[in-house]
């Protein structure tokens, strides 16, 4: 038995190369590491305090280090910043503040050159409302074409002053919002991101032109935001609020998860499978468990996004629950499931895990999101614990990272970063923020530009000060922090990605006996296990060359809170 200590990697295995040239490879979406960035706040090359294409350039060689088989870029096109790019001005160019198209081309260049491959994210529900087509649609008037392209509806009540209905929007506040000639549109998220109406022939082909547009420029997959909410059926008349959430989601709901949505993307399928190889999709999709093979199916997007990790708590029965439940939705369609701990819209994984449970009601559903009432103290109450926190994260992250199917990192796991609590009221961006009068904190804090240097200005990030503000404490957590810690999370992460890579095996699990409702443990095909002790008690590891851990383990032992990975030829 070896006794590695936290990190460890066996002689044999080197931290990957990078290959000449992508090879030709249709699946290579089914099991890869997509990392995730949030362009904004990643690398910025022009010290303006702001990340833009060049700095992910400038930063490749960390992406291929740290050995990542994709990257999914959030939205890096032109965007006034209502709600931090997800509101698109125009879907096929760049944010001057970002950069070009030929600094896109060179990014895709750069990331494909070391076997990266570049997932965009599209943005179909909405547009800005700086779009030329809202911009227009407010300039035609009543009963236009234009007007068409959104959801415009008379008001209510006397002359119309009240809204068609007291919907609410995603980020609080009023779902409708009314124009100078006293129409009402229908906005989902933002006041600036007025809905599309997908009913319409010119906005259906509109996103296919935008699809071809990026798969032309070489981008390999594509991201789908609210995949869900594109049609609508909006006939007179309107249901309430109350009534709306009374009707059953079952495909024929007016606003949610209905069946005629995978008409576009069957659509969008034919654009996919034109090009050799096929560009992947992914759906983010918030429906029911039920309905999302729906959305992965080969003739539809291909893949959908699994969310249960986000609102699990460290905890054997919920992860083995979900595992099991990912696997087989998977299965029923072909597709491979998708792991999920962190990304730009929820609290850091180390903060969920280091703050106390959230309640549940009786159906095990989180009363309120996990972290919010600690961001709402301002990082406060209750107490965070630190250590703990990335001592779970780091055990969690290695029993996905172990798991069949394609596993989702969110730009700053691979430093243990917690979310940032500590951001003024003056500086916040999130329209949550704003929209429930700073009630709600909102996703500012998953999003505070990475500490890449100790010191500096903008800890490296930025010659300028960053766009939101860093807490002191990053600096522990920076690249060059870690770079120098054999056992820091940075380090963990280059070793499990190298041995993932090494171990990449048939997309199947068997659950093995621990003796122990509060310990997993499985094995692939290959005989890699993956053990992962959720409660506070030793667990013995028994027979097995083990490969990593992710704490300090010693004479066959696994401590608490931690996971290993090993090998065991099958018997
Ligand atoms: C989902 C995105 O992940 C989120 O960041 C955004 O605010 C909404 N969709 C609206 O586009």
């Amino acid at each position: 038995m070896s006794s590695p200590g936290p990190g460890h990697v066996p002689e044999s295995v080197t931290e990957p190369a990078a290959p000449a040239s992508l090879p030709v490879d249709a699946d290579w979406w089914r099991q890869a590491v997509v990392y995730q960035i949030y362009p904004r706040s990643f690398a910025d090359s022009d010290g303006d305090g702001l990340g833009d294409l060049a700095g992910i350039v400038q930063r490749a060689d960390y992406l291929a280090e740290l050995g990542v088989d994709a990257v999914w870029l959030s939205p890096f096109y032109p965007s006034a910043l209502a709600d931090g790019g997800y509101d698109i001005a125009d879907h096929r160019y760049v944010d001057p503040r970002l950069g070009t198209l030929a600094d896109f081309d060179a990014l895709v260049a750069a990331l494909q050159a070391r076997g990266i491959r570049v997932v965009v994210d599209i943005v179909p529900n909405h547009t800005s409302d700086q779009h030329p087509w809202f911009v227009e649609a407010l300039q035609a008037g009543r009963g236009s074409e234009a007007r068409d392209r959104y959801l415009f509806r008379e008001g209510t009540g006397p002359e119309g002053g009240e809204p068609p209905t007291d919907w609410v929007s995603s980020f609080g506040g009023p779902a409708w919002e009314r124009v100078a000639d006293g129409q009402w549109y229908l906005h989902t998220f933002a006041v600036q991101q007025p809905d599309l109406n997908w009913s319409r022939a010119d906005v259906r082909d509109d996103f296919l032109a935008t699809l071809r547009f990026w798969a032309d420029r070489g981008v390999d997959g594509f991201r789908v935001d609210v995949a869900h909410l594109l049609t609508k059926d909006l006939s007179e008349p309107l249901p309430s609020a109350a009534e709306l959430r009374g009707i059953p989601v079952d495909g024929k709901h007016p606003t949610v998860d209905r069946d005629d949505v995978h008409e576009i993307y069957a659509q969008w399928r034919q654009v996919f499978n034109s090009y050799d190889p096929p560009r992947s999709a992914v759906a983010e999709a918030w429906v029911d468990r039920s309905r999302i093979p729906l959305y992965a199916r080969p003739e539809s997007l291909g893949q959908a996004f699994n969310f249960d990790l986000l609102r699990a708590d460290f905890d054997a029965a919920q992860f083995r629950r979900i595992v099991t439940d990912c696997l087989e939705l998977a299965a029923q369609t072909g597709s491979s499931s998708t792991w999920v701990l962190s990304n730009h819209d929820v609290v850091r994984h180390p903060t969920r895990y280091g703050l106390p449970a959230p309640d549940r009601d009786a159906e095990g559903r989180q009363v309120a999101r996990a972290g919010a009432a600690w961001l709402a103290s301002g990082g406060t109450e209750p107490v965070l614990d630190r250590d703990g926190g990335v001592r779970r994260a780091r055990a969690a992250t290695l029993f996905v990272l172990g798991l069949p199917g394609s596993a989702y990192l969110y730009q700053g796991e691979e430093l243990g970063l917690h979310e940032v609590a500590e951001i003024p009221a003056d500086r916040r961006q999130d329209p949550t923020f704003f929209r429930t009068a700073g009630a709600q904190a909102g996703r500012d804090g998953c999003r505070v530009p990475l500490p890449w240097t100790r010191g500096g200005t903008a800890l490296g990030f930025s010659a300028a000060p960053p766009h939101l503000p860093q807490p002191a404490w990053f600096a522990d957590f920076s690249v060059e922090a870690e770079q120098a810690d054999e056992a820091s999370t940075l380090r963990l992460y280059r070793r499990a990605l190298a041995l993932r890579h090494r171990y990449r095996t048939a997309e199947e699990l068997e659950w093995l006996e621990t003796g122990r409702d509060d310990v997993l443990r499985f094995r692939r095909p290959n005989g890699w296990e993956v053990i992962t002790n959720f409660g506070t008690e030793p667990f013995e590891i028994g027979a097995g060359e083990v490969l990593l851990t992710s704490t300090e383990s010693a004479d066959g032992v696994l401590p608490g809170e931690a996971t290993a990975w090993l090998v065991r030829p099958a018997s």
